[in-house]
């Protein structure tokens, strides 16, 4: 039986500590790529150095080119620009798309049966480009944002409540971007709605911090963007994958009439398992809660159309 694959593209930040978790929780062998002569190799000799320590028995390998990548299980494209002090995610549109469209390219033609998850940002956007680049079907490019602003979320409900993070299940939908839908009706704790524990203005403020949770980071780091929570959210949509576990995560998924949604990626509740997407799960939303989420799509929609896709 053969061990499972899994390439990161990228071997900064996010690619780095992605494949650090990936090989601690021995979930596959590890390729990473980036195109910085030597870093790869040497970022991943250091991790295969930790193994006789750390007690995990995972080939890693590092690369400038993709012939290693061959037959992986799934790809996680992290490679581009990260954000500066002051820049949005949208800043970063062109140079990324150019990025991800050349990485993606070399991706699909050695591993034409992978699942592709992105994280370049700006997200939405970076996973419409790798779909049409693939020319993969849609439930095997799928983009991670909504599990990273959901832990963002459950962090900030379980400081306010003073409880376990284990007791919260929060819930955001929408694009990656300052106009994601938090949506605290559906986040609870220990089952109880959080709305019926915190009085509105906690609220308010949680969903606030929430969306504005990257730009929190980028402010307080100076150089480079949030990492060490980014690499978990792609891991625990990696594994859920690798081990057909079937959870239920909020990823970005392309929209074909669900949500009243056409043609684009927008983050939405979905059941990931070994083909990648394996269900679209639609909630009932308020007119408000589906307003905002139009308003977020209307943002996605905005960088697509600027990409001519
Ligand atoms: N989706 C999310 O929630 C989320 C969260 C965090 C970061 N991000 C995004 O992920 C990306 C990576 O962030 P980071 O902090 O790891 O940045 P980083 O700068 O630390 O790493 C990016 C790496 O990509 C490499 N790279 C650039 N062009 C490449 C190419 N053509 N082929 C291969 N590698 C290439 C760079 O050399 C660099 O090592 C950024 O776009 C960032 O905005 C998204």
């Amino acid at each position: 039986m053969a061990r499972k694959k899994v390439t990161v593209v990228g071997a900064g930040n996010v690619g780095a500590t992605a494949a650090h978790r990936l090989v601690d929780k021995e979930l596959a062998d590890v390729v990473l790529i980036d195109i910085v002569e030597g870093m790869p190799q040497g970022k991943a000799l250091d991790l295969a150095e930790s193994a006789p320590i750390e007690g995990y028995d995972c080939r890693l390998t590092g690369s400038n080119g993709y012939k290693e990548s061959a037959d992986s299980d799934v790809v996680l494209i992290t490679s581009g620009l990260p954000r500066k002090p002051g820049m949005s995610r949208d800043d970063l549109l062109k140079t990324n798309a150019d990025i991800v469209r050349s990485v993606t390219r070399e991706v699909a033609k050695y591993s034409p049966k992978a699942i592709l998850v992105i994280v370049s940002n700006p997200l939405d956007a970076m996973c419409q480009v790798a779909l049409k680049e693939s020319g993969f079907p849609k439930e095997r490019v799928i983009g991670m944002a909504g599990v990273l602003d959901s832990a963002r979320m459950a962090t900030f409900l379980a400081e306010a409540l003073n409880c376990s993070v284990e007791n919260i299940n929060a819930f955001v939908l929408g694009g990656h971007g300052d106009t994601m839908v938090p949506l605290p009706r559906y986040s609870t704790c220990a089952g109880i709605p959080v709305t019926e524990l915190l009085p509105a203005e906690t609220i308010d403020a949680i969903n606030k911090r929430t969306a504005n949770g990257g730009a929190e980071i980028v402010a307080l780091l100076k150089t480079g963007s949030a990492y060490y929570a980014p690499s978990a959210a792609s891991v625990d949509m990696i594994e859920s994958i690798l081990k057909d576990k079937k959870k239920i995560l909020p990823c970005a998924a392309y929209l074909e009439g669900e949500y009243g949604i056409n043609g684009l990626y927008v983050g939405v509740p979905v059941k990931l398992g070994s083909r990648g997407i394996e269900q679209i799960i639609e909630v009932g939303l308020t007119t408000d809660e589906r307003a905002a989420l139009n308003k977020s799509a209307a943002a996605v929609q905005e960088l697509v159309n600027i990409l001519g896709l």
